[in-house]
């Protein structure tokens, strides 16, 4: 679908109908969501799905994030038990993708579940996600809008740089609030938490009164040698640096002295939205060479440690 001209669409009425049409039409749309900006496609439609992994170059067919407007359309889509309802009930609109049982005759692509019988939903926390959501009036399938293993974007420009002339439109909503992708929880048996996302685990555990599984998806290998390379700046990354080493450039958390600081005051949540901002602008400076301060594992730290680490992974 998509030519070497994407449109720049303003989050207002009409910028949100013309890209509602390209939707209806099997094209791609990247909109902002309240985590990272998504790269949409109706996800009823083989045809449409299939161009999201060629515009990123994603190599493999993982399953895909089926956005809806609410839970009672997500309701069209799989079964919802007691603890998915209890979930949906406390955190949507927001940062939680639930994986349920996906219903019979459903209508979604088997390109979004990669044939599997389990479907990935969540309702976004942003007025242009929704409004676009209501105007197309179905389900949208959206991977982060990044070219596959690179980093995830949150801001237009971060889209444009990464996807120009491969997808149709792009709607400019500004900067992500949260930053990093949503936290996924499987409901299908036992509560498993399967990627530490936007919505901090313990919040999660809580409403629930007992501990998430930890069960590992296929992106995160065991043994950090096996850890899959995504989120990727240019640069060479090295986690838990005191300090940096000659050629390294420093980012910073918390009180040290550094070129850029994912937040000086320590505070993890404001982190988590500089994150992918700031490896994007490592990569606009040409780093060769990041060192990353260390970040305290708990609470939102434990989805920018996650992502850190997958950025330090071995390169393919
Ligand atoms: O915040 C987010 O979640 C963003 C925004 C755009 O909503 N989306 C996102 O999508 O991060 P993506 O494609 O980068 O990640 C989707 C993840 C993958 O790790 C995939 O394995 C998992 O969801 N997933 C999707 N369907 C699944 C299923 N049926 N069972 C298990 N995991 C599933
Ligand atoms: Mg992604």
């Amino acid at each position: 679908m998509s030519d070497d001209q994407m449109l720049r669409l303003k989050p207002d009425a009409a910028g949100i109908a013309t890209a509602a049409a390209i939707l209806q039409a099997a094209g791609l749309v990247s909109f902002p969501t309240e985590t990272v900006y998504g790269l949409g496609a109706d996800a009823r439609n083989d045809i449409a799905v299939a161009q999201i992994y060629a515009a990123k170059g994603r190599p493999s067919f993982n399953p895909l994030i089926v956005h809806v407007a609410s839970l009672e359309a997500a309701a069209q889509y799989c079964e919802f038990n007691e603890v998915a309802r209890q979930l949906a009930d406390a955190f949507w609109p927001g940062a939680l993708t639930l994986v349920l049982p996906l219903k019979a005759g459903a209508g979604v692509s088997k390109l979004v579940t990669a044939g599997l019988d389990t479907v990935a939903v969540r309702v976004p926390d942003h007025s242009v996600a929704r409004d676009l959501l209501a105007a197309f009036g179905g389900p949208v399938a959206a991977p982060s809008a990044n070219l596959s293993g690179r980093i995830s974007p949150t801001s237009a420009a971060h889209v444009t740089a990464g996807l120009e002339g491969r997808i149709d439109a792009v709607v400019d909503g500004g900067a992500c609030t949260v930053g990093v992708e949503s936290t996924i929880v499987s409901c299908v048996g036992a509560p498993a938490l399967l990627r530490a996302g936007g919505i901090p685990v313990e919040a999660l555990e809580a409403c629930l009164g007992q501990p998430l599984l930890r069960y590992a998806d296929p992106e995160t290998p065991t043994a950090p040698g096996q850890l899959a390379s995504h989120y990727a700046p240019q640069g060479k990354v090295r986690l838990n640096a005191a300090y940096a080493n000659v050629g390294e450039v420093l980012l910073g958390f918390g009180p040290v002295d550094a070129p850029l600081n994912l937040s000086p005051a320590g505070d993890l949540t404001e982190a988590a939205a500089n994150l992918f901002a700031c490896l994007h602008q490592l990569d606009a400076m040409n780093a060769t060479a990041i060192a990353v301060s260390p970040i305290p594992d708990h609470g939102m730290g434990r989805a920018i440690n996650d992502r850190l680490r997958r950025a330090a992974a071995p390169r393919a």
